[in-house]
């Protein structure tokens, strides 16, 4: 949930860490702050509030060649300076920045730490005056942070740097994303290869229970008991254009806009030889083997799960189980003789899905997942992989991931329906042609979307979103996508299940958005808009073309009808945006939210 950096080198690491830090401000941004060091002292830079807040606090005339930096969402201790990183050691030797939550923090203040004062409120601060106490007792700082780290329970990924030798950086990681990037007389830590995509593009990978000593001149990787881990590097296939805004003023229009040329890449890197859709031999496999599919997911990738269940279940005939990975992980259903579990996830960092990921993997059951981010943990400790292909989706609000999901599932379900025997009943490739040019007359509709975003969404303070069977779960997608960034009180709701209850919500001007896409709920859906209608609320249809009525606000290019959910989101997605935007909203960083919640 937090963004880490560090650098050291011949250079002046400030500007480094600090630009760094405003490519993981999507990871959190409550607060934040750097600390370099260069033999005169430890100076720590630090505030509320986003980088450019920072920037004015840091000292410009001091030059440090190891620094260390931190960009916060907060979880043990309010958004506030004090609360900030890095934190000091008690003596102000040691200094650490901090990704995760360590459980036990407090019984271990109680147990160690009884008569240090501390600063801050935060967990994070447990840790480095635990590694100056064991310091004071007589261990180096190597091993004074190795015994810190055997006594902590939890997710960390830790940058800890020693006012007595500026010459290095100790790292540390579990459950929590942290890589080491290699260049020329310098060497880097990121939470996530795009921080320092300015200075290298060769990134170490770090395992959980794994400790660093890096140096501007050799990174040596350790396990907790001391033994040196040899580990190759790889290059990260980031392109320093993909993090950049361009001309959009925010990185969600952008990747909305991307969505196009994200379907056309997806189905040039599941295209085979012959033109068919191909997957790994072994995913097909084990889709072949299981009785049960598990869906595992976090928010729009849960949402993005409930379509994927349709299309594996009509195409594959395969049953499917779609479930929100913090529930899943603590209220486990009885599951099949021979389940297959799939875990969606953008990041393929979400704690919550990847705590379902250890406990699935120890009870000796199949995983795939489904992830924007090589080398992401969910993707490395599953047997398998299917690459959403969307390019880096640096917005909090997930947009192209989504639809990139949506694909991938499509594809999958295709793939393993052929497998089984089942005839499916169109050509995907061409029907995905057809939804990326679908997707492009959509993008280019902006001012029809801004005009309702206007018409429906200035002044009120909720907003429902109704269909049923496939668009019911777009509605889904649609509120979260409104609520996340404009603030505006939306849920999503079946449209038949309105009048047990949820229509007593309905006043006078309630905007409901109604999705009509599918031929067969049609009337039904429309009957349902008559019904809230008939209490005051202000209607708006958004139908497919072909079923069309009059009055309705938006019509949709004709797509397959399983494949609607690519489009008909992207409507609600620029309706979400634009609401954001005439709002004064931040559309990229909302309150209170992080791209990626790699906490539980
Ligand atoms: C999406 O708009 C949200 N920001 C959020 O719900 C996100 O989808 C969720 O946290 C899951 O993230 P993941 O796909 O990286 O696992």
């Amino acid at each position: 949930m937090c963004g880490i950096v560090g650098y050291i080198g011949n250079n002046d690491s400030k500007e480094i860490l600090l630009k760094g830090l405003e490519k993981l401000e999507y990871r959190g941004y409550d607060s934040a702050g750097i600390a370099v060091a260069n033999g005169e002292g430890v100076h720590v830079f630090k505030e509320k509030g986003r980088i450019a807040e920072l920037r004015k606090a840091v000292d410009a005339d001091v030059f440090a060649a190891t620094g260390i930096g931190h960009t916060r969402w907060a979880t043990h201790g309010v958004p506030s300076r004090e609360n900030s990183h890095p934190h000091q050691s008690q003596s102000g030797r040691l200094t650490l920045v901090h990704n995760g939550v360590i459980e036990n923090y407090d019984i271990l203040k109680r147990e160690y730490l009884q008569n240090v004062p501390f600063k801050s409120e935060t967990d994070t601060e447990v840790i480095v005056q635990l590694v100056e106490l064991f310091v004071n007792e007589g261990n180096t700082v190597e091993e004074a942070f190795r015994r810190t780290l055997s006594l902590l329970h939890g997710s960390y990924a830790l940058a800890l740097i020693d006012d007595k030798d500026p010459d290095t950086i100790y790292v540390a990681k579990n459950k929590s994303p942290l890589l080491v990037g290699l260049g020329k007389e310098f060497n880097v830590v990121a939470s996530d290869a795009m921080a320092m995509l300015q200075v290298t593009n060769e990134y170490v990978e770090l395992m959980d229970k794994e400790m660093v000593i890096v140096t501007k001149e050799k990174v040596t990787i350790k396990n907790l008991d001391g033994e040196i881990v040899d580990r190759g590097s790889y290059i990260a296939e980031l392109d320093a254009s993909d993090i950049e805004k361009g001309t959009y003023p925010h990185y969600m229009l952008k990747e909305i806009d991307e969505q196009p040329l994200v379907m056309r890449k997806i189905i040039q890197n599941y295209q085979g030889g012959e033109g068919a859709l191909e997957i790994d031999s072994d995913i097909v496999a084990a889709m072949k083997q299981a009785d049960r599919i598990y869906i595992i997911a976090a928010g729009t990738s849960y949402h993005a799960g409930l379509v994927g269940k349709q299309f594996i279940e009509r195409m594959a005939k395969l049953p499917v189980e779609v479930h929100i990975s913090s529930e899943f992980g603590y209220n486990m259903p009885l599951l099949s003789e021979k389940p297959l579990f799939i875990f969606i996830s953008q990041s393929g960092e979400t704690a919550d899905s990847r705590q379902v990921l250890v406990q699935v993997k120890e009870m000796g059951h199949p995983a795939l997942t489904i992830t924007n981010v090589p080398g992401s943990t969910l993707s490395r400790e599953a047997d398998f992989t299917l690459l959403l292909h969307a390019g880096p989706e640096i917005a909090v609000a997930s947009t192209k991931a989504y639809t990139a999901q949506l694909a991938v599932l499509a594809i999958l379900a295709e793939v393993t329906a052929k497998s089984r025997g089942f005839d499916v009943e169109f050509d995907l490739v061409k029907e995905l042609g057809i939804v990326a040019s679908a997707m492009e007359s959509l993008t280019d509709s902006k001012e029809a979307f801004e005009d309702i975003a206007r018409e429906y969404l200035t002044v009120t303070r909720n907003c429902f979103f109704i269909g049923r069977g496939i668009d019911f779960y777009v509605g889904l997608e649609g509120a979260l996508k409104l609520k996340e960034i404009s603030y505006i009180q939306a849920e999503g709701f079946a449209g038949g299940e309105l009048k047990h209850g949820t229509i007593a919500l309905i006043e006078e001007g309630t905007p409901v958005i109604a999705l009509a896409t599918q031929d067969y709920v049609n009337l039904s859906i429309r009957g349902n808009v008559k019904e809230v209608a008939a209490r005051g609320a202000y209607p708006c249809i958004i139908s497919m073309k072909g079923l069309e009525t009059d009055g309705d606000r938006f019509v949709l290019p004709e797509v397959h009808h399983l494949l609607t959910p690519l489009i008909s989101v992207i409507p609600l997605q620029l309706i979400s945006y634009y609401a954001a935007l005439h709002r004064d909203c931040d559309v990229d960083k909302p309150r209170n939210l992080a791209k990626s919640v790699t906490v539980e």
